[in-house]
């Protein structure tokens, strides 16, 4: 006989079950390409329609080959046969600051080549393709012990690697990497081409591909048409070869057609590219020490010093261009650091994975599978312990003290200080000096001594206040010699110190003898420098390297055991910037309810938010004439113009750029960003919360078309049209 309450079990129980085999919207994870036949059942439970061997294969005719590493930090995607490669708008920045004068200002005006030849060399700019991967695990561990000493097991490694580098290098004639993944427990060979000549095709104007600047960056609902275009050169057997004149549009044999017919909410979608660095399996010691003590204290000291610019780079003209691009690098951590926290918090992620260290202890004591797992939490736990309150004054001096500039240009010093003691001859001195002094002209180009001296004073007085017992006495002399008034102390240092002005430094480098060493060791910035270098030195830095590298070994370990503990569950390696795969589904956004945003955005809402008398929210003019006479070319949607949607893809730094691709492997858009609510995915991912944001691929169409009229460039294009196979069958 069955009861009622047995009844209910058991049906809750079946809907448990059943609950648990829905496809989920929002899957977390970063793949590595080879592994992608793990997942094709997922994946096309979700909606892929595409066989995993189109995405990868070993033969090495998959997508990965349409993708590259952009720069040292962003990913890029190949659009046409002739080599054509979409990415970022913040990630050709720098290419396009090089190329960029007060004549051809390429941020005001955009940039559009009318022709190849008319494309841009960027000096130094690299693209790196991964051909081919391979789990080398087997030949670089084998034999080694998990507790060996890090000390000896990385010299052993470090010659296995150096000599299978070798191996792949002569059998492939190719580049190749070999990195650790599941922090050490696993390698994989990357087997990679580097190429040199890169040349920039175009650039929508700041007021599109930057819009709304760091107001909204990290935010959802976004507004920005963040991409830009290059262009892969390669050598006549289209191979890497040096920038030449005569070098030709890299052939590529695989590119991504583009879909134009849109998306609708949990339709399928994948991320193709390099995310850079997360930290899924740490423990929550190491979690506590990123929420109670590196982003808070990151995040107070920040506020403190972008307040500060802010307010100087409203007063001149002059100021905001010295600080703009200072202030775009220390906000976007800044910003990124406090959606992280607000995350952390509300899963209560340093909670949930006590919760879980319970589990993994009970386990671990009784388990016969991991010798060792059973004494790594706690030793965890007490080298955490120990390590906080260094780590706590190493992050005051990281963000308060060397976030002062005049005290950070101090490091640069150390060449000048070194060259007193060469005993040189007194030409020999000024010469040297002056060349190293010339090498500074960059720092003081970007730097407004009044506007460093506030930052001088809010910095020091949040040191003192919160690391009172191990502020340096060189510091506290400082401040008693000048009545105890913070105020008083930085108006002498910003006086006396030649470290202000690169006048007074070419000065003293031209008129410099060999007894002027004194000159220099009695500058007031040059010796709180010092002091608290010393400081780090002395009691600051060994104890912490030690904490890195026991926490490193702990960290494999611990992972390892993890990995052992659920043997069932498919782990993926924390991001290390090698290609990887994510899927998701397009998605709203609101954590606390139904979504109250939605998954796209409009060109309506760009115009809505024009301000003529602002930086980052004017809209360019031709813009608004587009706009105004609904002219969106083929690209609109019934008089609609798609901006930027977002689902549910597990991404992170280094994403930027990736293609971001439909069920069928077609390119739809261009990942930029992540929500603020979300970028705890680093440490968590919460499928409720974390959602990548992309350019949508009609927009950037429709900027290239009818905004640069740079229609040459669709033309190289495959599109798909909506409701039409036709144009895929011309590839
Ligand atoms: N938050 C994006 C990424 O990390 C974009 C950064 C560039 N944009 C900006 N407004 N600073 O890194
Ligand atoms: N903007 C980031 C980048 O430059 C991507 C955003 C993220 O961290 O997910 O890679």
């Amino acid at each position: 006989m069955q009861t009622g309450s047995s009844l209910l079990i058991k049906s809750l129980i079946i809907a448990f079950l059943i609950f648990c085999q829905q496809p989920v919207g929002a899957k977390e994870g970063m793949w590595i390409p080879a592994t992608l036949k793990d997942h094709e059942k997922e994946m096309k439970s979700m909606g892929l329609e595409i066989p995993i061997d189109q995405l990868y294969n070993a033969s090495g005719t998959g997508l990965n080959n349409a993708i590259v590493l952009f720069g040292r930090g962003c990913t890029g995607e190949i659009i046409s046969s002739k080599g054509l490669i979409l990415t970022n708008h913040h990630c050709g920045y720098g290419s396009v600051q090089g190329l960029s004068s007060a004549q051809q200002d390429y941020f005001a005006n955009g940039f559009w080549a009318k022709n190849m030849q008319g494309e841009l060399p960027c000096k130094g700019l690299t693209v790196t393709f991964i051909r081919r991967m391979e789990n080398v695990t087997p030949q670089i561990l084998e034999g080694l012990k998990d507790t060996l000493r890090d000390s000896f097991r990385d010299t052993v490694i470090g010659l296995r690697i150096a000599a299978l580098e070798k191996e792949f290098r002569a059998k492939t004639g190719l580049d190749v990497s070999v990195k650790p993944y599941f922090d050490g427990n696993q390698y994989w060979a990357a087997i990679s081409e580097t190429y040199r000549d890169i040349r920039l095709v175009g650039f929508p104007p700041n007021g599109i591909g930057a819009f709304g600047g760091d107001v909204e960056n990290w935010i959802w609902p976004r507004h920005t048409g963040d991409f830009s275009m290059f262009r892969v050169y390669a050598g006549g057997d289209n191979r890497p070869a040096d920038y030449a004149g005569s070098n030709k549009p890299y052939h590529a044999e695989q590119f991504f057609n583009i879909n134009t017919s849109g998306y609708k909410e949990g339709d399928f979608t994948m991320v193709y590219g390099f995310p850079g660095t997360t930290k899924e399996y740490i423990s929550s010691y190491e979690l506590s020490q990123v929420y109670n003590i590196s982003d808070p204290i990151s995040i107070e000291a920040r506020s403190r010093r972008l307040g500060i610019w802010s307010k100087h780079m409203g007063w001149t003209r002059s100021n905001f261009l010295k600080y703009t691009s200072k202030r775009a690098g220390v906000a976007n951590g800044w910003k990124k650091w406090q959606g992280e926290l607000l995350g952390l918090k509300a899963n209560d992620v340093v909670g949930k994975k006590l919760a879980d260290e319970k589990i993994f202890q009970a386990w671990a004591d009784t388990s016969k599978a991991v010798s060792y797992a059973a004494t790594i939490l706690p030793q965890m736990r007490t080298a955490a312990e120990i390590a906080s309150p260094l780590l706590t004054q190493e992050q005051y001096i990281r963000e308060a003290v060397l976030g002062v500039e005049l005290i950070q240009q101090g490091a640069a010093f150390e060449n000048v200080a070194g060259c007193f003691r060469l005993g040189l001859s007194q030409d020999a001195l000024r010469d040297t000096l002056t060349k190293l002094i010339a090498g500074m002209e960059g720092f003081y180009k970007n730097y407004d001594p009044a506007t460093d001296k506030d930052v001088f004073i809010s910095l020091m007085v949040l040191y003192f206040n919160k690391c009172t017992a191990w502020v340096p006495d060189e510091f506290k002399d400082q401040y008693r010699a000048h009545d105890q008034d913070v105020n008083v102390w930085a108006a002498d240092v910003y006086k006396t110190s030649m470290l202000t002005s690169i006048a007074q430094l070419k000065d003293f480098a031209a008129n410099a003898g060999t007894a002027d060493s004194a000159k220099l060791l009695g500058d007031p910035a040059w010796k709180l420098y010092n002091a608290i270098t010393a400081l780090r030195k002395q009691k600051i830095t060994p104890a912490l390297k030690d904490y890195y590298s026991r926490m490193r070994y702990l960290d494999r370990l611990y992972t390892n055991a993890q990995m052992e503990e659920h043997k069932n569950k498919t782990f993926y390696p924390d991001a290390n910037l090698t290609l990887r795969l994510a899927y998701g589904q397009v998605k709203g956004l609101d954590p606390e309810g139904p979504a109250k945003y939605s998954f796209q955005t409009t060109l309506k809402e760009v115009v809505a938010l024009d301000d003529t008398a602002s930086d980052i929210f004017r809209v360019p003019q031709k813009l608004k004439d587009l706009y105004a006479a609904k002219d969106y070319g083929q690209w609109g949607v019934n008089g609609v113009m798609p901006v930027a949607f977002i689902a549910s893809n597990h991404t992170s730094g280094g994403n930027s750029g990736s293609p971001v691709l439909n069920a069928k492997g077609e390119l739809i858009g261009t990942n930029f960003d992540r929500a603020y609510e979300g970028t705890m995915s680093d440490y968590y991912f919460d499928p409720t919360r974390c959602r990548n944001i992309s350019v949508d691929i009609r927009y950037t169409l429709f900027i290239i078309d009818k905004f640069g009229g740079a229609g040459w460039l669709i033309d190289e294009m495959n599109i798909v049209k909506p409701k039409s196979n036709a144009a895929r069958a011309k590839k």
